[in-house]
């Protein structure tokens, strides 16, 4: 495999989960050591914020939510993703800052720019080296898997917005991202994905 932090990438319900289970079953085919981690979440810590943001109870600012997310990404990237790679590890995360950009930067308006800017200063600089982004209208994300948190269920315009900003990373960032079109056969896609990580299938 060709990077040593990857990480998935979309809206709600573009499949990243089975995806990253896809990759998951093909590097154990391999015994090749990796660590999965989930944002927003993967630290006790990442969990409690998590609630925070995905409650219905709270009533959370954009530009609070915003910070919330970095505050579970500083935590994330000290403690376990760099730990994790230093040692060997290959991280693949169920998304990563770059869906602040997308979601709270062209979704909620906070400004791309921003929003770089401030994940930038809670990952000290370590982004993803590689990202899958699923692609996929809104309609159809949402109509395949209903989300009830309080982020999810957001209105379609929201997706609309973040869906693309993801679209405008992959063209600022060429050979960074690889953008997969998450309405064609789940297989023929994984496969798309094997080779442009270099990994077989066997
Ligand atoms: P999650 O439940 O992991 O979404 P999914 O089921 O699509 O993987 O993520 C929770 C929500 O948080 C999801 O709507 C995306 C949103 N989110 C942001 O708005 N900004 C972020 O930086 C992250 C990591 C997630």
């Amino acid at each position: 495999m060709n990077c040593n932090y990857l990480a998935f990438e979309g809206i709600d319900g573009s499949g990243k989960t089975s995806f990253i289970e896809g990759l998951c079953e093909i590097l154990d085919n391999q015994s090749k050591k990796y660590k999965v981690v989930r944002e927003p979440g993967g630290t006790e810590l990442g969990e409690g914020i998590r609630e925070l943001l995905l409650s219905h109870e709270y009533k959370v600012p954009d530009m609070s939510e915003a910070f919330l997310f970095c505050a579970n990404r500083a935590e994330l990237i000290k403690e376990v993703v760099i730990p994790e790679i230093d040692s060997g590890s290959i991280v693949i995360s169920d998304r990563s800052a770059y869906s602040s950009i997308a979601y709270q930067g062209a979704g909620r308006e906070l400004g791309v720019d921003k929003i770089y800017q401030l994940n930038d200063i809670a990952l000290d600089g370590f982004w993803p080296e590689k990202v899958v982004l699923l692609d996929i209208d809104p309609k159809i994300s949402l109509e395949r898997q209903k989300i009830s948190d309080r982020i999810g269920s957001s209105e379609i315009k929201f997706f609309e917005r973040a869906r693309q900003g993801y679209l405008d990373l992959s063209v600022k960032h060429p050979d960074k991202f690889l953008v997969i079109d998450a309405e064609k056969e789940f297989s023929k896609n994984l496969d798309i994905i094997c080779e442009w990580l270099s990994i077989g299938k066997t």
